[in-house]
C-alpha cells in the first residue's frame, strides 16, 4: 500500500503521500485540476495544447474511476503586452481579450478537451476575489509599500516593463539586447545597466522615475513555504528548484504586486493609478473559474475546494517556466489570505518540433487551429500520450515519427483487431456474437491489467500506459493470427469456432477501447458504438457481449501521411 492518510487535520496531513501511492487509496472528496491560463494575446499553439491534452487525459482517467473532478481553466487577460496589442489593433483591450477568449475556447473544445469551465481573469468574480485577497493580506501585515526607481517613457507616458526596454549589453556590447538579459553572451543585468537604452514603444530614451509600489512580504514567508513543500506533491526537480530559491544567499525577496497606470488590469483598492500586476490576479483566475462554474450549475464547489479545511486535491498543470509563480508566490499568497494552497504541481517540459523550438520565422510555429484544419485531434492526443510522463523533460513532436506511430499503433494494431474480426461476424453470423469466449485467449490477461493501467494513469505515466496497451494490442492480433479464422472458415464444421475467435477478439477490442478512452475518447466512442454500449467506467472492461448483435464496422480511424501534417 502506498499512500496513507493521517487523520484529517487540515491540508498538510491530507496531502502527504509517497510517490508510490496507488489511485484507490485516495480519500479526498474530489480533485480540482487546472491548466495554466494562456495570455489572451494570440492564438493557442501546440505547446498550449500539449498541456491541455495532458490534463484532459488525467481528468478523464479520474472520471472513469468514479472520482469527482472539476477541471477548470481560462484566459489570462491582463498586462502591458495585451494593452499594447489592443492599442495597435485599434480596439479596446476588453474587446481584444473577449475575441481571443472565444477563439481559445473553441480550440480547446475542438481538441476534445473536456474542461468543465473555461473562464477569464477579466471577470467580476476575479476582481472581487483578488480584492478580497489583497484586503486579507493588508489586514494581516503581509503588504508593504516601497518606492521603486524604474525606466519611464516620456513620450508614451508610461513606466516600461523590462521587456519593453532594449539596448547594448553592458558585458559584451552586443547591440539591441533585452532590458534584463543578453541573448549573445547570456548575461543578466538590471535595465539601468544597459548601454544606450531605448523604449521599444516609442524608441525614445527612457528616463528614471520613482514611484511607490505595493509589495507582498514574501521575505517573511520562508517557513510557510518550506512547510508547504514538505506536504505538497511535487516532482523532485521541481521541489529542488523551489528549495534553491528558498535557500539562496539573498533568500526570498518581497514581491512587487503593483503596476502604475496606464495598465490593463484591476485597480488596487485605495489607489487611483495603481493596478494589480498581472501575475497577482492570474492564478486567482483559477478560483474565479470555479465560482463561475458554481453560478452556472447551481453547485457549491468553491468552498469545499478552496477553504483551509478543504479535503479536495488542488492540482495545477503548468510548464516548467511557471514554477516560480505557482511554487513560491501562489501558495504563500493563498496561505496568507485564508485559503488552502495547491496540493500538487504537475510540471511538464516544453514542446519542440522536429527537435527545434517552435519558431514563426522557421515555419515551425503551429497554432492549434493549423493542426485542427489538417488532422483529427485523436492522432495528436495519442502521440502526446506516448511521450508524456511525470518528468519535466522537453517533448519532441517529430512529424515522421508521429505519422509512423499513429499508423502502426492506432490503425495497424488497435483498429485492426476490430476491423478484421467484425467483418467475419457480419458476413457469416448475421452480426451476432457467439455465446462463449475462447479460454485459450488472452482475455483474462487483458482484464487483469486493470489495476496496473489505472495506477500508471494515476501517476501520469502515460508513455507507459500506451506502451502496455500496445503490447496488449499485439497480443490480441497474435491471438487472431494464431487461430487463422480466414482458413478455419473454409473448413466444414468449424464455423462456430470462427464465431468464438472473432467474438473473443471483439471483447479484447472493447477492453482496449475502455483503457484508451482518456487518450482517444472519440475513437473509443466509435468503437463502443459498434458494440452498442457507452463507456462510463473503467470497470466496463468486464462487460460481456455474449450472444449480442454488433453494429456494422464503419471506418474509425484512417492511416495518415506526412503531407497531411500541418507543417507542410
Ligand atoms: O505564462 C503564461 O502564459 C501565463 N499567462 C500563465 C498564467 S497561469 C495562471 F497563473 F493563471
Ligand atoms: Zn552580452
Amino acid at each position: 500500500m502506498g499512500m496513507r492518510f493521517a487523520q484529517h487535520v487540515g491540508f498538510f496531513s491530507s496531502l502527504c503521500y509517497d510517490s508510490t501511492y496507488f489511485w484507490s487509496d485516495l480519500v479526498s472528496s474530489g480533485i480540482c485540476v487546472t491548466t495554466a491560463l494562456p495570455y489572451a494575446n494570440g492564438d493557442l499553439h501546440l505547446g498550449h495544447i500539449l498541456e491541455q491534452i495532458q490534463a484532459d487525459i488525467w481528468c478523464r482517467f479520474l472520471k472513469l474511476c468514479g472520482k469527482k473532478v472539476l477541471f477548470a481553466g481560462g484566459d489570462d487577460a491582463h498586462g502591458t503586452a495585451i494593452m499594447l496589442s489592443a492599442e495597435k489593433k485599434g480596439v479596446t483591450p476588453e474587446s481584444w481579450v473577449e475575441d481571443i477568449w472565444q477563439r481559445h475556447r473553441a480550440d480547446i473544445v475542438d481538441f476534445g478537451v473536456d474542461m468543465d469551465v473555461f473562464y477569464t481573469t477579466r471577470s467580476p468574480e476575479n476582481k472581487a476575489l483578488v480584492e478580497g485577497i489583497y484586503r486579507q493580506l493588508e489586514d494581516n501585515g503581509s503588504i508593504v509599500k516601497k518606492s521603486v526607481e524604474q525606466a519611464y517613457d516620456l513620450e508614451a507616458g508610461m513606466f516600461l516593463p523590462d521587456r519593453f526596454i532594449r539596448g547594448t549589453c553592458p558585458k559584451c556590447s552586443a547591440p539591441d539586447q533585452y532590458g534584463d538579459h543578453c541573448e549573445r553572451c547570456g548575461a543578466y543585468y538590471l535595465p539601468t545597466e544597459l548601454k544606450d537604452p531605448y523604449s521599444v514603444i516609442s524608441k525614445s530614451t527612457p528616463v528614471s522615475r520613482t514611484s511607490e509600489h505595493v509589495f507582498f512580504q514574501l521575505s517573511r514567508k520562508a517557513d510557510m513555504l518550506s512547510q508547504w513543500i514538505e506536504g505538497a506533491h511535487l516532482q523532485d526537480a521541481v521541489s529542488n528548484k523551489i528549495q534553491e530559491w528558498l535557500h539562496n544567499d539573498d533568500g526570498l525577496q518581497d514581491w512587487d504586486i503593483s503596476r502604475d497606470a496606464p495598465y490593463f488590469g484591476f485597480q488596487i483598492p485605495g489607489y487611483q493609478d495603481k493596478y494589480f500586476y498581472v501575475w497577482m490576479d492570474a492564478p486567482v483566475g483559477y478560483m474565479a473559474a470555479v465560482q463561475k462554474y458554481d453560478q452556472d450549475h447551481d453547485t457549491d464547489f468553491f468552498k469545499p475546494i478552496f477553504s483551509q479545511q478543504s479535503d479536495w486535491e488542488l492540482v495545477h498543470f503548468i510548464g516548467k517556466d511557471l514554477v516560480n509563480f505557482h511554487g513560491v508566490f501562489w501558495p504563500t499568497v493563498l496561505l496568507s489570505s485564508g485559503y488552502r494552497p495547491p496540493s500538487a504541481l504537475h510540471v511538464h517540459g516544453f514542446i519542440t518540433i522536429n527537435g527545434e523550438k517552435m519558431s514563426k520565422s522557421k515555419g515551425t510555429f503551429i497554432t492549434a487551429r493549423d493542426y485542427l484544419n489538417a488532422l483529427s485531434p485523436e492522432y495528436l492526443r495519442y502521440y502526446f500520450a506516448c511521450k508524456l510522463s511525470d518528468s519535466i523533460v522537453d517533448i519532441d513532436l517529430n512529424w515522421q515519427d508521429f505519422v509512423s506511430r499513429c499508423n502502426a499503433d492506432l490503425v495497424g494494431k488497435v483498429i485492426n483487431i476490430g476491423s478484421r474480426t467484425a467483418s467475419f461476424i457480419h458476413k457469416y453470423f448475421s452480426g451476432r456474437l457467439s455465446g462463449e469466449l475462447d479460454d485459450e485467449s488472452p482475455y483474462s490477461l487483458f482484464i487483469g491489467k486493470l489495476d496496473q493501467i489505472k495506477s500508471l494513469y494515476r501517476e501520469k505515466k502515460f508513455h507507459l500506459v500506451t506502451r502496455d496497451l500496445m503490447q496488449l494490442a499485439d497480443l490480441a492480433n497474435q491471438y487472431v493470427d494464431s487461430k487463422k479464422p480466414w482458413q478455419m472458415i473454409k473448413q466444414d464444421g468449424r464455423e462456430h469456432e470462427v464465431q468464438i475467435v472473432c467474438t473473443t477478439a471483439m471483447h479484447l477490442f472493447w477492453i482496449l477501447a475502455v483503457y484508451l478512452q482518456p487518450i482517444i475518447p472519440d475513437t473509443s466512442a466509435k468503437i463502443s458504438k459498434v458494440l452498442y454500449r457507452d463507456i462510463q467506467s473503467f470497470d466496463d472492461v468486464k462487460i460481456m457481449f455474449l450472444g449480442q448483435e454488433i453494429d456494422a464496422f464503419s471506418r474509425i480511424l484512417e492511416r495518415i501521411t506526412l503531407d497531411m501534417c500541418p507543417q507542410s
